[in-house]
């Protein structure tokens, strides 16, 4: 997903820019480019790395208080030079980098080709700065007033910067469904679309909503409604300084993030899990508490990790709640014509609260007047500020592009959830109810535990990672955790791996077994346990490879398996917290040993912002 980054004031331009670039990299990206006024218009823009424009930048004498940046994910144009923001208008007196996709593009080329415009790129987003210079040379309003009559011609999402050489000290950005945060600082502004970039220079930022433009001239800044005019500025405080955004002693953001997962699931747990008193406390949804107790159906939506964090709580939830819980795909149910009944509630699942098709199928439920409540990380994300309501996961910022602490904090709110709900159904005896608080009060140490004693993972990795196809398998809950391992070695290591039910085995996926296919089998004590041992015993019988995860002090699987992982007992709903860990640094270190990138893989965005 692309990166967009803007900045006027008193620092240096180009420098600060490429800095925010440098940060906005997580978001994944094939080429950047920056655009800065000096009296003229100055580009740089280049495929590849924010470092090689970096080095291109390095050598100019470039004295420019303003200017726009762009990390490009490439939509429309491959990612070459030419196709790098920002794009130029005809004239070369206006530049634009855009996050989103304009989906009338061709017929407004078209428009503009009737009329003598020429293109040097395959972008949409060349149209649209032309179309926007056509309307002020055309119609001799200011840029502002061409901006805004330009996007209301627009079909599609966009988060754009907009900059020209005729107003030296105007910088001007617009929004509607991709995200732009503006940072005000003393005497300087900052427009992002990722905010943690600019928390080390402001705290105060500002949210644009769909449809609404900032334009900030001569130190002035005015925000409007594209359609009903003036919006006064609703600054907020940045609540991001207390997580170190950077690796820190880690080589990747993933592995440092690997590592957070006990503190985050302690954050996530603070002040809402209250083992002394044996309650729960969810006060954000509290307004909502009579529709959570007693919605007829739980329906879950989501895209990628966030869903199979779904998955996982769909067994919890009927398992603890004793309500249906269905699990969508976001891309899928916002095309349906899904039955949703008032009674009914839906849970959308996004790490980034940016996700296009999670969004959009968001809208569609609460189009038909359902509860919507939203489990996000990134606090006034569009998903935070679209739902009734909602519970933080407070992971702190995830910047590896692989979900890794989102995971488990997704998790752990949904198991909260399922507890609070439980707990106020009596769907579950009290001691019960108790045991489990005890024991998720024990995962964080339990998680330290086994990102501890996981030196055999490097072994294992080195052993497999060069095979072309790994098979996952479990059972349950446990089930969507070999689905989300498998994710995991597809989108770090470009291995095809496959989560599978292991009762599915016999229907199908055991005739891929042979001595080259490495099978991981979840095979912790619990009801599953037997059935598990069987599942291991038929790949073995058909020379398979198997590395399985298995509870600490095991010995039965320990006589069968290749390669064992132990994980510590705890209640059996709570084992995916556990069983993934293992999952997610055999992905990382078999990524490493392949030399793939493992914060920043290839074709993949950290946040899915358009369709
Ligand atoms: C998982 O590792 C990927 N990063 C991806 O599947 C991700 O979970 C998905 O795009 C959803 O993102 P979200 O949680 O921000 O909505």
């Amino acid at each position: 997903m692309c990166g967009i980054i803007g900045y006027i004031g008193h620092r240096e331009s180009a420098t600060t820019i490429i800095k925010g670039l440098k940060d906005l990299e997580y978001r994944g990206y094939d080429s950047a480019g920056i655009a800065v006024l000096n009296g003229k218009m100055q580009v740089y823009k280049k495929a590849g790395k924010v470092n090689a424009l970096a080095s291109a930048v390095h050598n100019e004498t470039i004295n420019s208080h303003i200017g726009i940046g762009h990390t490009r994910w490439a939509t429309h144009g491959v990612p070459n030079d030419i196709n790098a923001h920002p794009q130029l208008s005809m004239s070369g007196k206006l530049a634009i980098v855009h996050n989103g996709i304009i989906e009338n593009y061709y017929s407004l080329k078209q428009h503009l080709s009737s009329k003598g415009y020429t293109f040097q790129s395959e972008t949409d987003t060349e149209v649209l700065i032309n179309l926007i210079e056509d309307i002020q040379v055309s119609t001799a309003c200011t840029l502002s007033e061409a901006v805004r009559s330009a996007l209301l011609q627009v079909d599609g999402a966009y988060a754009i910067l907009i900059i020209s050489e005729d107003y030296p000290k105007t910088l001007i950005a617009a929004r509607r469904g991709s995200p732009i945060a503006v940072g005000i600082g003393e005497g300087e502004y900052f427009i992002v679309s990722d905010p943690h970039v600019i928390a080390t220079y402001t705290e105060q930022v500002c949210y644009l909503q769909d449809d609404e433009m900032v334009t900030i001239q001569d130190g002035e800044i005015t925000l409007q409604n594209m359609h009903t005019g003036p919006v006064t500025l609703h600054i907020e405080n940045l609540s991001l300084g207390r997580y170190v955004v950077g690796k820190g002693d880690y080589d990747h953001f993933m592995l440092k993030e690997i590592f957070e997962q006990p503190h985050a699931i302690a954050t996530c747990m603070r002040g809402r899990l209250d083992v002394s008193k044996t309650i729960i406390n969810l006060p954000s949804i509290e307004q909502y508490a009579s529709q959570v107790i007693h919605a007829s159906k739980i329906t879950i939506i989501a895209c990628g990790t966030s869903l199979l964090a779904g998955m996982v709580a769909k067994y919890i939830f009927e398992e603890l709640c004793r309500i249906p819980v269905q699990v969508e795909y976001a891309s899928e149910f916002r095309y349906r014509n899904p039955i949703i009944k008032r009674d009914d509630i839906i849970l959308a699942i996004s790490q980034s609260g940016e996700t296009a098709d999670t969004l959009a199928a968001m809208q569609l439920a609460q189009e038909q007047g359902v509860l919507v409540l939203g489990i996000c990380n990134v606090i006034s994300s569009s998903l935070a500020r679209a739902t009734q309501a909602g519970i933080y996961t407070h992971a702190g910022p995830e910047i590896g592009v692989a979900s890794t602490k989102a995971f488990t904090t997704q998790l752990t709110v949904l198991v909260l959830l399922a507890l609070y709900i439980a707990k106020n159904r009596n769907t579950i005896p009290e001691t019960t109810f108790k045991n489990l608080v005890q024991a998720l009060a024990e995962i964080p140490t339990q998680i330290k535990a086994v990102l501890q004693s996981t030196e055999n993972l490097q072994e294992i990795a080195l052993a497999f990672h060069e095979a072309t196809n790994v098979l996952y398998l479990g059972r349950g809950a446990n089930y969507p955790v070999a689905l989300e391992g498998a994710l995991k070695l597809k989108e770090l290591s470009y291995i095809h791996a496959e989560g599978y039910p292991a009762g599915e085995m016999k229907h199908g996926p055991i005739a891929l077994i042979d001595n080259n296919m490495p099978v991981v089998c979840i095979a912790t004590q619990g009801k599953h346990y037997q059935k598990m041992l069987t599942n291991i015993q038929e790949v073995k019988a058909r020379k398979g490879k198997v590395i399985a995860i298995v509870t600490a002090g095991d010995q039965q699987v320990r006589s069968l398996a290749d390669y064992i992982i132990e994980v510590p007992a705890t209640q059996e709903a709570f084992v995916p917290l556990l069983a993934v860990l293992p999952l997610q640094l055999l992905a990382y270190h078999i990524a490493l040993a392949k030399g793939c990138d493992v914060d920043q893989p290839r074709n993949l965005a950290k946040s899915v912002t358009v369709e």
